[in-house]
Protein backbone atom coordinates (compact mmCIF):
# COMPACT_ATOMS: atom_id res chain seq x y z
CA UNK A 1 0.00 0.00 0.00
CA UNK A 2 0.82 3.82 -1.00
CA UNK A 3 3.03 4.78 2.29
CA UNK A 4 2.61 7.95 4.15
CA UNK A 5 5.95 9.77 3.91
CA UNK A 6 7.14 11.60 6.87
CA UNK A 7 9.00 14.98 7.12
CA UNK A 8 10.78 15.20 10.46
CA UNK A 9 11.78 18.63 11.57
CA UNK A 10 13.22 18.50 15.17
CA UNK A 11 15.33 15.10 16.55
CA UNK A 12 15.89 16.06 19.88
CA UNK A 13 14.15 14.61 23.07
CA UNK A 14 10.81 14.33 21.43
CA UNK A 15 11.96 13.86 17.67
CA UNK A 16 14.01 10.44 18.95
CA UNK A 17 10.69 9.26 21.08
CA UNK A 18 8.75 9.84 17.38
CA UNK A 19 11.80 8.18 15.54
CA UNK A 20 11.88 5.42 17.90
CA UNK A 21 8.09 4.34 17.44
CA UNK A 22 8.58 5.07 13.90
CA UNK A 23 11.26 2.62 13.49
CA UNK A 24 10.48 -0.04 16.26
CA UNK A 25 6.67 -0.25 15.55
CA UNK A 26 6.11 0.04 11.87
CA UNK A 27 3.72 -2.55 11.64
CA UNK A 28 1.26 -1.63 14.70
CA UNK A 29 1.57 1.72 13.36
CA UNK A 30 0.91 0.70 9.63
CA UNK A 31 -2.28 -1.26 11.18
CA UNK A 32 -3.84 1.60 12.89
CA UNK A 33 -3.19 4.39 9.84
CA UNK A 34 -4.30 1.54 7.16
CA UNK A 35 -1.43 2.48 5.94
CA UNK A 36 2.46 2.17 6.38
CA UNK A 37 4.65 5.11 7.70
CA UNK A 38 8.00 6.21 5.64
CA UNK A 39 10.05 8.11 7.55
CA UNK A 40 11.77 10.38 5.11
CA UNK A 41 13.70 13.25 6.06
CA UNK A 42 15.10 14.30 9.56
CA UNK A 43 16.37 18.37 9.69
CA UNK A 44 18.43 19.14 12.67
CA UNK A 45 21.06 21.78 13.37
CA UNK A 46 23.64 19.31 13.44
CA UNK A 47 23.91 16.02 11.09
CA UNK A 48 26.80 14.97 12.84
CA UNK A 49 25.18 14.28 16.53
CA UNK A 50 24.86 10.60 17.44
CA UNK A 51 21.06 10.36 17.57
CA UNK A 52 20.91 6.93 19.58
CA UNK A 53 18.02 5.82 16.50
CA UNK A 54 18.26 3.28 13.65
CA UNK A 55 18.63 6.26 10.70
CA UNK A 56 18.03 3.26 7.50
CA UNK A 57 16.78 4.97 4.77
CA UNK A 58 16.53 8.73 6.25
CA UNK A 59 18.11 11.70 4.94
CA UNK A 60 19.37 13.74 7.48
CA UNK A 61 19.63 17.51 6.91
CA UNK A 62 20.15 21.10 7.96
CA UNK A 63 18.00 22.16 4.90
CA UNK A 64 14.52 22.03 5.83
CA UNK A 65 13.67 23.00 1.87
CA UNK A 66 14.99 19.42 0.89
CA UNK A 67 11.86 18.68 2.59
CA UNK A 68 9.79 20.99 1.69
CA UNK A 69 10.42 20.80 -1.87
CA UNK A 70 9.96 17.24 -1.86
CA UNK A 71 6.23 16.33 -3.22
CA UNK A 72 6.18 12.84 -1.43
CA UNK A 73 6.34 14.05 1.44
CA UNK A 74 3.01 14.54 3.18
CA UNK A 75 3.37 15.10 6.25
CA UNK A 76 6.01 17.21 8.60
CA UNK A 77 6.19 16.62 11.85
CA UNK A 78 7.89 19.46 13.77
CA UNK A 79 9.22 18.84 16.81
CA UNK A 80 12.35 21.35 17.04
CA UNK A 81 10.59 23.95 19.37
CA UNK A 82 10.51 27.74 19.40
CA UNK A 83 8.71 30.25 17.17
CA UNK A 84 11.49 31.15 15.11
CA UNK A 85 12.19 29.46 12.49
CA UNK A 86 9.42 27.12 13.39
CA UNK A 87 6.66 29.09 12.27
CA UNK A 88 8.15 30.03 9.33
CA UNK A 89 8.39 26.19 8.36
CA UNK A 90 5.18 25.04 9.57
CA UNK A 91 3.55 28.09 7.23
CA UNK A 92 5.66 27.14 4.30
CA UNK A 93 4.77 23.36 5.15
CA UNK A 94 1.05 24.07 4.70
CA UNK A 95 1.43 25.78 1.45
CA UNK A 96 3.33 23.59 -0.08
CA UNK A 97 0.44 21.31 0.60
CA UNK A 98 1.17 18.87 3.90
CA UNK A 99 -0.13 18.25 6.87
CA UNK A 100 1.45 19.40 10.29
CA UNK A 101 1.60 17.62 13.66
CA UNK A 102 3.21 19.34 16.15
CA UNK A 103 4.36 19.12 20.06
CA UNK A 104 5.20 22.95 19.89
CA UNK A 105 2.86 24.85 22.69
CA UNK A 106 4.79 28.53 22.33
CA UNK A 107 4.44 28.16 18.09
CA UNK A 108 0.12 28.13 18.62
CA UNK A 109 -0.17 30.05 21.83
CA UNK A 110 1.75 32.97 20.02
CA UNK A 111 0.73 32.44 16.47
CA UNK A 112 -2.04 29.97 16.55
CA UNK A 113 -4.25 32.66 14.48
CA UNK A 114 -1.86 32.75 12.08
CA UNK A 115 -0.72 28.89 11.59
CA UNK A 116 -4.89 27.68 11.22
CA UNK A 117 -6.01 30.58 9.05
CA UNK A 118 -2.48 28.88 6.67
CA UNK A 119 -4.47 25.30 7.20
CA UNK A 120 -7.98 26.18 6.34
CA UNK A 121 -6.77 27.83 3.33
CA UNK A 122 -4.55 25.51 2.20
CA UNK A 123 -7.08 22.57 3.24
CA UNK A 124 -4.68 21.13 5.54
CA UNK A 125 -4.80 19.61 8.99
CA UNK A 126 -2.41 21.11 11.93
CA UNK A 127 -2.69 18.54 14.89
CA UNK A 128 -1.08 19.12 18.09
CA UNK A 129 -2.05 16.44 20.74
CA UNK A 130 1.75 16.41 22.20
CA UNK A 131 1.40 20.46 22.79
CA UNK A 132 -0.22 19.86 26.05
CA UNK A 133 -0.07 17.54 28.58
CA UNK A 134 2.91 15.49 27.21
CA UNK A 135 0.99 11.92 26.73
CA UNK A 136 -2.38 13.13 28.06
CA UNK A 137 -4.87 12.79 25.27
CA UNK A 138 -6.45 16.52 26.36
CA UNK A 139 -6.30 17.87 23.23
CA UNK A 140 -8.80 15.02 21.90
CA UNK A 141 -10.93 15.33 25.17
CA UNK A 142 -11.97 18.70 24.72
CA UNK A 143 -11.62 18.73 21.26
CA UNK A 144 -13.53 15.71 20.91
CA UNK A 145 -14.79 13.83 23.38
CA UNK A 146 -16.61 16.66 25.87
CA UNK A 147 -17.81 18.86 22.69
CA UNK A 148 -21.45 18.55 24.17
CA UNK A 149 -19.97 20.38 26.84
CA UNK A 150 -19.35 23.79 27.92
CA UNK A 151 -16.69 23.94 29.98
CA UNK A 152 -17.03 25.76 33.15
CA UNK A 153 -13.73 25.65 34.59
CA UNK A 154 -9.94 24.49 34.11
CA UNK A 155 -7.23 23.21 36.87
CA UNK A 156 -3.98 22.21 35.32
CA UNK A 157 -0.62 20.97 36.13
CA UNK A 158 0.61 21.13 33.07
CA UNK A 159 4.30 21.68 33.32
CA UNK A 160 6.28 18.24 34.44
CA UNK A 161 9.34 20.44 34.96
CA UNK A 162 8.12 22.27 37.79
CA UNK A 163 6.03 19.94 39.12
CA UNK A 164 8.93 17.85 39.33
CA UNK A 165 10.85 20.38 41.27
CA UNK A 166 8.04 20.82 43.29
CA UNK A 167 7.87 17.38 44.01
CA UNK A 168 11.60 16.97 45.38
CA UNK A 169 11.76 19.94 47.38
CA UNK A 170 8.92 19.23 49.46
CA UNK A 171 9.92 15.32 49.88
CA UNK A 172 13.18 15.38 49.76
CA UNK A 173 14.10 19.58 50.41
CA UNK A 174 16.76 19.00 47.39
CA UNK A 175 17.31 22.47 46.49
CA UNK A 176 15.31 24.05 43.59
CA UNK A 177 19.08 24.58 41.25
CA UNK A 178 19.86 21.01 41.60
CA UNK A 179 15.60 19.67 41.30
CA UNK A 180 15.98 21.90 38.09
CA UNK A 181 19.09 19.94 37.25
CA UNK A 182 17.58 16.82 37.15
CA UNK A 183 14.50 18.02 35.28
CA UNK A 184 16.85 18.81 32.25
CA UNK A 185 18.98 15.59 32.54
CA UNK A 186 15.70 13.94 32.38
CA UNK A 187 14.76 15.57 29.13
CA UNK A 188 11.76 17.52 31.33
CA UNK A 189 12.86 21.21 30.79
CA UNK A 190 12.81 23.58 27.39
CA UNK A 191 15.86 24.28 25.89
CA UNK A 192 15.14 27.49 27.92
CA UNK A 193 14.49 26.04 31.11
CA UNK A 194 13.44 29.54 31.93
CA UNK A 195 10.39 29.51 29.56
CA UNK A 196 9.29 26.43 32.06
CA UNK A 197 10.52 28.12 35.54
CA UNK A 198 8.65 31.15 35.21
CA UNK A 199 5.41 30.49 33.99
CA UNK A 200 6.03 30.91 30.24
CA UNK A 201 5.18 27.47 29.06
CA UNK A 202 2.42 26.44 31.61
CA UNK A 203 0.75 30.05 30.22
CA UNK A 204 1.19 28.77 26.76
CA UNK A 205 -0.75 25.60 27.13
CA UNK A 206 -3.09 27.32 29.18
CA UNK A 207 -3.80 29.46 25.89
CA UNK A 208 -4.14 26.39 24.03
CA UNK A 209 -6.85 24.69 26.78
CA UNK A 210 -8.45 28.38 27.03
CA UNK A 211 -8.85 28.03 22.89
CA UNK A 212 -10.07 24.44 23.01
CA UNK A 213 -12.43 24.86 26.16
CA UNK A 214 -13.94 28.22 25.81
CA UNK A 215 -13.28 29.12 22.01
CA UNK A 216 -10.70 32.00 23.37
CA UNK A 217 -8.46 33.44 21.83
CA UNK A 218 -6.08 34.17 24.78
CA UNK A 219 -3.24 36.84 24.11
CA UNK A 220 -0.32 35.27 26.60
CA UNK A 221 0.36 39.07 28.06
CA UNK A 222 -3.52 38.77 29.09
CA UNK A 223 -2.77 35.15 31.53
CA UNK A 224 -1.47 36.64 34.22
CA UNK A 225 1.45 34.59 35.52
CA UNK A 226 4.06 33.72 37.93
CA UNK A 227 6.45 30.65 37.88
CA UNK A 228 8.49 28.85 40.63
CA UNK A 229 11.61 30.45 40.66
CA UNK A 230 10.98 32.90 43.16
CA UNK A 231 9.65 30.35 45.63
CA UNK A 232 11.50 29.61 48.72
CA UNK A 233 11.48 26.24 50.82
CA UNK A 234 9.93 28.20 53.57
CA UNK A 235 7.24 28.66 51.54
CA UNK A 236 6.20 24.99 51.13
CA UNK A 237 7.07 24.33 55.00
CA UNK A 238 4.41 26.53 55.92
CA UNK A 239 2.19 24.78 53.23
CA UNK A 240 2.58 21.83 54.53
CA UNK A 241 2.27 22.72 57.96
CA UNK A 242 -1.53 24.01 57.15
CA UNK A 243 -2.01 20.82 55.12
CA UNK A 244 -1.84 22.28 51.45
CA UNK A 245 1.06 21.66 49.00
CA UNK A 246 2.18 23.94 46.53
CA UNK A 247 1.55 23.65 42.65
CA UNK A 248 2.08 25.59 39.62
CA UNK A 249 -1.38 25.95 38.29
CA UNK A 250 -3.02 26.64 35.42
CA UNK A 251 -6.79 28.09 36.41
CA UNK A 252 -9.38 29.10 33.77
CA UNK A 253 -12.90 29.65 35.39
CA UNK A 254 -15.60 30.74 33.72
CA UNK A 255 -18.51 32.75 34.64
CA UNK A 256 -21.26 35.88 34.13
CA UNK A 257 -18.21 38.17 35.19
CA UNK A 258 -15.98 36.38 32.31
CA UNK A 259 -13.36 34.30 31.89
CA UNK A 260 -11.04 34.82 34.74
CA UNK A 261 -7.30 33.20 33.73
CA UNK A 262 -4.38 32.81 36.15
CA UNK A 263 -1.11 31.09 36.04
CA UNK A 264 0.81 30.58 39.64
CA UNK A 265 2.03 28.84 42.12
CA UNK A 266 -1.25 28.06 44.24
CA UNK A 267 -1.83 25.92 47.50
CA UNK A 268 -3.46 22.46 46.74
CA UNK A 269 -5.00 20.79 50.04
CA UNK A 270 -3.28 17.49 50.64
CA UNK A 271 -5.49 14.25 50.03
CA UNK A 272 -7.25 16.12 47.09
CA UNK A 273 -6.26 14.97 43.48
CA UNK A 274 -4.11 17.86 42.11
CA UNK A 275 -2.09 17.86 45.70
CA UNK A 276 -1.14 14.16 44.35
CA UNK A 277 0.42 14.54 40.95
CA UNK A 278 3.94 14.36 41.53
CA UNK A 279 6.77 14.59 40.07
CA UNK A 280 6.76 14.99 35.70
CA UNK A 281 3.37 13.91 36.13
CA UNK A 282 0.48 16.20 34.81
CA UNK A 283 -3.04 16.31 35.49
CA UNK A 284 -5.78 18.54 34.04
CA UNK A 285 -9.37 18.59 35.97
CA UNK A 286 -12.19 19.93 33.60
CA UNK A 287 -15.60 20.62 34.97
CA UNK A 288 -17.97 20.92 32.33
CA UNK A 289 -21.81 21.21 32.05
CA UNK A 290 -23.10 18.29 31.36
CA UNK A 291 -20.39 16.14 32.27
CA UNK A 292 -19.32 17.36 35.81
CA UNK A 293 -16.22 16.80 36.92
CA UNK A 294 -13.67 14.71 35.25
CA UNK A 295 -9.54 14.48 35.50
CA UNK A 296 -6.87 13.48 33.34
CA UNK A 297 -3.78 12.20 34.33
CA UNK A 298 -0.54 11.25 33.10
CA UNK A 299 2.94 11.87 32.06
CA UNK A 300 3.45 15.54 31.11
CA UNK A 301 6.81 15.37 29.56
CA UNK A 302 9.85 13.04 28.45
CA UNK A 303 10.50 11.71 25.38
CA UNK A 304 8.36 8.39 24.92
CA UNK A 305 4.77 9.96 26.48
CA UNK A 306 5.32 12.98 23.98
CA UNK A 307 5.98 10.70 20.96
CA UNK A 308 2.98 8.70 22.20
CA UNK A 309 0.97 12.27 21.33
CA UNK A 310 2.67 13.01 18.74
CA UNK A 311 2.23 9.25 16.39
CA UNK A 312 -1.29 9.35 17.91
CA UNK A 313 -1.96 12.83 15.58
CA UNK A 314 0.08 11.11 12.85
CA UNK A 315 -1.88 8.21 12.90
CA UNK A 316 -5.30 10.87 12.71
CA UNK A 317 -3.90 12.91 9.73
CA UNK A 318 -3.26 9.43 7.77
CA UNK A 319 -6.54 8.19 8.72
CA UNK A 320 -8.22 11.92 8.08
CA UNK A 321 -9.70 12.53 11.05
CA UNK A 322 -7.33 15.32 12.28
CA UNK A 323 -8.30 17.09 9.79
CA UNK A 324 -12.33 17.12 11.12
CA UNK A 325 -11.67 19.09 14.57
CA UNK A 326 -9.12 21.89 13.19
CA UNK A 327 -11.58 22.58 10.70
CA UNK A 328 -14.97 22.18 11.86
CA UNK A 329 -14.21 23.77 14.99
CA UNK A 330 -12.89 26.49 13.59
CA UNK A 331 -9.67 26.82 15.99
CA UNK A 332 -8.18 30.70 16.77
CA UNK A 333 -10.93 31.91 13.98
CA UNK A 334 -10.63 35.30 13.08
CA UNK A 335 -14.18 35.62 13.77
CA UNK A 336 -14.31 34.46 17.16
CA UNK A 337 -15.78 37.42 19.71
CA UNK A 338 -13.24 39.22 21.81
CA UNK A 339 -12.71 37.93 25.33
CA UNK A 340 -13.96 39.31 28.05
CA UNK A 341 -11.52 38.67 31.31
CA UNK A 342 -13.05 38.63 34.53
CA UNK A 343 -11.70 41.92 36.35
CA UNK A 344 -9.81 41.65 39.71
CA UNK A 345 -12.61 43.49 41.46
CA UNK A 346 -14.83 40.12 40.81
CA UNK A 347 -12.16 36.95 41.21
CA UNK A 348 -12.22 35.61 44.82
CA UNK A 349 -10.16 33.25 46.21
CA UNK A 350 -8.54 32.47 49.54
CA UNK A 351 -4.80 33.39 49.83
CA UNK A 352 -1.46 32.18 51.59
CA UNK A 353 0.34 35.09 52.27
CA UNK A 354 4.20 35.26 53.83
CA UNK A 355 5.66 38.71 55.48
CA UNK A 356 8.74 39.34 56.79
CA UNK A 357 8.23 41.41 59.40
CA UNK A 358 10.48 42.94 62.66
CA UNK A 359 9.44 40.76 65.46
CA UNK A 360 7.87 44.22 67.69
CA UNK A 361 4.91 44.32 69.48
CA UNK A 362 1.90 45.92 67.72
CA UNK A 363 3.32 44.59 64.00
CA UNK A 364 1.07 41.67 63.64
CA UNK A 365 -2.01 44.34 64.90
CA UNK A 366 -0.88 46.69 62.01
CA UNK A 367 -0.80 43.88 59.65
CA UNK A 368 -4.50 42.55 60.66
CA UNK A 369 -5.96 46.09 60.72
CA UNK A 370 -4.58 46.93 57.06
CA UNK A 371 -6.16 43.56 56.06
CA UNK A 372 -9.37 44.60 57.69
CA UNK A 373 -9.82 47.98 56.51
CA UNK A 374 -10.41 45.74 53.02
CA UNK A 375 -12.60 43.52 54.50
CA UNK A 376 -9.82 40.41 54.34
CA UNK A 377 -10.79 38.02 57.43
CA UNK A 378 -7.90 36.43 58.56
CA UNK A 379 -8.34 32.06 59.13
CA UNK A 380 -5.58 31.25 60.94
CA UNK A 381 -1.80 32.88 61.38
CA UNK A 382 1.78 31.01 62.03
CA UNK A 383 4.63 32.68 63.63
CA UNK A 384 7.23 30.90 64.58
CA UNK A 385 9.28 31.57 68.21
CA UNK A 386 12.71 32.59 66.96
CA UNK A 387 14.25 31.76 70.19
CA UNK A 388 16.36 33.74 72.83
CA UNK A 389 19.25 33.82 70.94
CA UNK A 390 17.79 35.42 67.97
CA UNK A 391 19.09 39.16 67.57
CA UNK A 392 16.73 41.81 68.94
CA UNK A 393 14.55 43.14 66.17
CA UNK A 394 15.58 40.32 63.68
CA UNK A 395 12.96 40.45 60.47
CA UNK A 396 10.77 37.21 61.06
CA UNK A 397 8.14 35.78 58.82
CA UNK A 398 4.92 35.59 59.46
CA UNK A 399 2.33 33.71 57.60
CA UNK A 400 -1.50 34.59 56.92
CA UNK A 401 -4.02 32.02 55.41
CA UNK A 402 -6.87 34.55 54.83
CA UNK A 403 -10.82 33.61 54.43
CA UNK A 404 -12.11 34.46 50.57
CA UNK A 405 -11.59 37.67 49.40
CA UNK A 406 -11.63 39.63 46.48
CA UNK A 407 -8.24 39.86 44.50
CA UNK A 408 -8.38 43.49 43.86
CA UNK A 409 -8.77 44.14 48.28
CA UNK A 410 -5.64 42.03 48.31
CA UNK A 411 -3.42 43.12 46.35
CA UNK A 412 -4.40 46.96 47.88
CA UNK A 413 -3.91 45.69 51.29
CA UNK A 414 -0.55 44.44 50.25
CA UNK A 415 0.66 47.65 48.64
CA UNK A 416 -0.26 49.23 51.68
CA UNK A 417 1.14 46.49 53.51
CA UNK A 418 5.11 46.71 51.63
CA UNK A 419 4.96 50.52 52.45
CA UNK A 420 5.30 49.83 56.04
CA UNK A 421 8.80 50.27 57.73
CA UNK A 422 8.57 47.56 59.79
CA UNK A 423 7.98 45.07 56.49
CA UNK A 424 11.20 43.91 55.68
CA UNK A 425 10.60 42.35 51.62
CA UNK A 426 8.07 42.60 49.56
CA UNK A 427 5.05 40.32 50.60
CA UNK A 428 4.64 36.58 49.27
CA UNK A 429 0.83 36.19 48.03
CA UNK A 430 -0.47 32.17 46.86
CA UNK A 431 -4.06 31.41 45.86
CA UNK A 432 -5.60 28.62 47.52
CA UNK A 433 -7.70 25.69 45.66
CA UNK A 434 -9.45 23.71 48.45
P1 LIG B 1 15.23 19.56 21.93
O1 LIG B 1 15.59 18.33 22.65
O2 LIG B 1 15.96 20.82 22.18
O3 LIG B 1 15.29 19.21 20.37
C1 LIG B 1 15.17 20.20 19.37
C2 LIG B 1 15.58 19.57 18.03
O4 LIG B 1 15.36 20.52 17.00
C3 LIG B 1 17.05 19.18 17.96
O5 LIG B 1 17.19 17.98 17.24
C4 LIG B 1 17.69 20.33 17.16
O6 LIG B 1 18.79 19.92 16.37
C5 LIG B 1 16.55 20.72 16.26
N1 LIG B 1 16.62 22.14 15.92
C6 LIG B 1 16.51 23.20 16.76
N2 LIG B 1 16.60 24.34 16.08
C7 LIG B 1 16.79 24.00 14.78
C8 LIG B 1 16.97 24.73 13.58
N3 LIG B 1 16.98 26.07 13.56
N4 LIG B 1 17.12 24.04 12.42
C9 LIG B 1 17.11 22.70 12.41
N5 LIG B 1 16.93 21.93 13.52
C10 LIG B 1 16.78 22.58 14.68
O7 LIG B 1 13.68 19.91 22.17
P2 LIG B 1 12.53 18.93 22.67
O8 LIG B 1 12.56 18.87 24.16
O9 LIG B 1 12.52 17.69 21.89
O10 LIG B 1 11.24 19.82 22.32
C11 LIG B 1 10.81 19.93 21.00
C12 LIG B 1 9.42 20.55 20.99
O11 LIG B 1 8.50 19.71 21.69
C13 LIG B 1 9.31 21.91 21.69
O12 LIG B 1 8.33 22.68 21.03
C14 LIG B 1 8.83 21.56 23.07
O13 LIG B 1 8.14 22.62 23.70
C15 LIG B 1 7.90 20.42 22.76
N6 LIG B 1 7.67 19.47 23.84
C16 LIG B 1 8.71 18.98 24.55
C17 LIG B 1 8.46 18.03 25.54
C18 LIG B 1 9.58 17.44 26.36
O14 LIG B 1 9.28 16.72 27.31
N7 LIG B 1 10.84 17.69 26.06
C19 LIG B 1 7.16 17.61 25.78
C20 LIG B 1 6.11 18.15 25.03
C21 LIG B 1 6.38 19.08 24.04
P3 LIG B 1 20.19 19.41 17.00
O15 LIG B 1 19.82 18.15 17.76
O16 LIG B 1 21.06 19.15 15.86
O17 LIG B 1 20.63 20.51 17.92
N1 LIG C 1 9.09 21.51 29.37
C1 LIG C 1 7.78 20.96 29.34
C2 LIG C 1 7.41 20.46 30.72
C3 LIG C 1 7.73 19.82 28.36
O1 LIG C 1 8.30 20.34 31.57
O2 LIG C 1 6.24 20.20 30.96
C4 LIG C 1 6.32 19.28 28.17
O3 LIG C 1 5.53 20.19 27.49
Amino acid sequence: MNPVTIGLIGLGTVGTGVARLLTEHPDRLARRAGRPFRWKWAVVRDPAKARGVALEGVQVTTDVGQLLDDPEVEVVIETMGGTDPALGYVLAALAAGKHVVTANKALLAEHGAEVFARARAAGRAVAFEGSVGGGIPIVQALGVALAANQVQSLAAIVNGTCNFILTRMTEEGLPYEEALRQAQQLGYAEADPTLDVDGTDTAHKLAILAQLAFEADVRLEVIPRQGIDRLQLADLKYAGELGYVIKLLALAKLSAAGLELRVAPTLVRRGTPLAEVRGPYNAIRVVGDAVGDTLFYGRGAGAMPTASAVIADLIDVATGRAGLPSRSRTLWSESAPPVCLTPPSQIQSRYHLRFTIADRPGVLAQLAQILGDHGISIASVIQHDPGDDAPADSPVPLVIMTHHAIQADLHAALEEIDRLGVVHAPSVCLGVED
